[in-house]
């Protein structure tokens, strides 16, 4: 059984279809498959709503040298779970990389699926011109996939959610050793009034990957031993907001990479005046965690449909901890860690 996953799903290259080869990608790269062979490669499953800023996370996670992207499952959130599909698919053909994309859930848990199409555009992307993707997603669904992939490595995979938390909540109950196989849960969601700027971004106390399906968001935090929340009280921090300047550097830079992402990135900077790189520090931190500090503890989210939906709680007097939550981030680093991989990418 887990032979025939194996052989099929790893360094999988059987969703590129025949007639597309690695010349014909737009990147000029063909990542993946080589770095899994060290031990000190970090394994990585990306579960995501892209989402213009977890369409840069994916371009930071192919720069990160030690990092091996799995596969990408896709979730609806920031626009429905079609356009997120088709958008991990092109980011993924664009970047050359032999991970499947796993659709997952068109809605959530109990809910009616609430985009934030005013951020990220209707498409998801800004409307950033990217070809059509020629390969296709896998037909194992996003949850199952996620499952599969931790199953195969126990201990071994990092799954980093960038969307609401829907599929792993649906993994969790589909295969109740999912967490355990799991070796850290990073979440990009939450506001947790750590700092200033850790307030909601859909409501005064909710951050939106949260608020879009609380009750998932319950069932995950209480289900893994090990999980890191990077939410608003890091992501918003006021250095390492990417602005008109940075764009400009990255456009200079020459690299295709810098250029796709500025354009990304230009849709948000257009219209708020800044780009906050939410999802691209949660996958960061799987790379280095040193980034942000945290403070442990129980994380509980607010279901209840009238007052304070999708508010994220800590409770740091428990005596189970199982949640590091960031509490503070060298942004002035961060942002130059992330532009300079951007910028770098031949
Ligand atoms: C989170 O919500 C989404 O809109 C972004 O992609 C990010 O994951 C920020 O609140
Ligand atoms: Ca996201």
């Amino acid at each position: 059984m887990y032979y025939e996953f194996a052989s099929k799903h790893f360094h999988k290259s059987s969703q590129v279809p025949r007639n597309l080869n690695k010349k014909e990608l737009a990147y000029d790269g063909w990542r993946g498959a080589g770095k899994g062979l060290s031990s000190r490669v970090r394994r990585m499953f990306l579960d995501m709503d892209p989402g213009i800023d977890d369409a840069v996370a994916m371009l930071l996670a192919s720069q990160l040298k030690d990092v091996e992207v799995l596969g990408v499952s896709t979730v609806a959130g920031n626009v429905d779970v079609v356009k997120t599909t088709r958008n991990a698919l092109k980011i993924v053909e664009f970047l050359g990389l032999r991970a499947g994309v796993y659709r997952g859930s068109s809605r959530p848990l109990i809910r009616p699926h609430e985009n934030s199409a005013d951020i990220h555009g209707n498409d998801g992307l800004g409307g950033v011109a990217l070809p059509e993707p020629r390969i296709r997603a896998d037909p194992l669904p996003g949850p199952m996939a996620m499952a599969e992939f931790a199953r195969a490595e126990p201990g071994k995979v990092t799954l980093v959610a960038t969307g609401p938390l829907t599929n792993v909540a649906i993994a969790c109950m589909l295969d109740m050793d999912f967490p355990g196989h799991v070796k850290q849960l990073v979440i990009m969601g939450g506001a947790f009034s750590l700092a200033p700027y850790g307030k909601g971004n859909v409501s005064q106390f909710a951050e939106y990957n949260i608020y879009a399906d609380p009750e998932a968001a319950n069932l995950v935090f209480t289900s893994f031993q090990d999980i890191l929340c990077v939410g608003l009280d890091v992501t918003m921090h006021p250095d390492l907001l990417v602005k008109q300047e940075d764009l400009n550097r990255l456009r200079k830079s020459g690299s295709r990479m810098g250029s796709l992402a500025a354009d990304i990135m230009g849709f948000s900077v257009r219209r708020m005046g800044y780009f906050a790189p939410h999802d691209p520090l949660a996958v960061y931190c799987v790379h280095d965690q040193a980034i942000v500090s945290t403070k442990r503890g129980r994380v509980k989210v607010v279901t209840d449909l009238q007052g304070e939906r999708g508010r994220t709680i800590l409770e740091t007097d428990s005596e189970k901890s199982n949640v590091s939550v960031a509490s503070a981030v060298d942004g002035t680093r961060f942002k130059e860690e992330l532009l300079g991989a951007l910028e770098r990418a031949r």
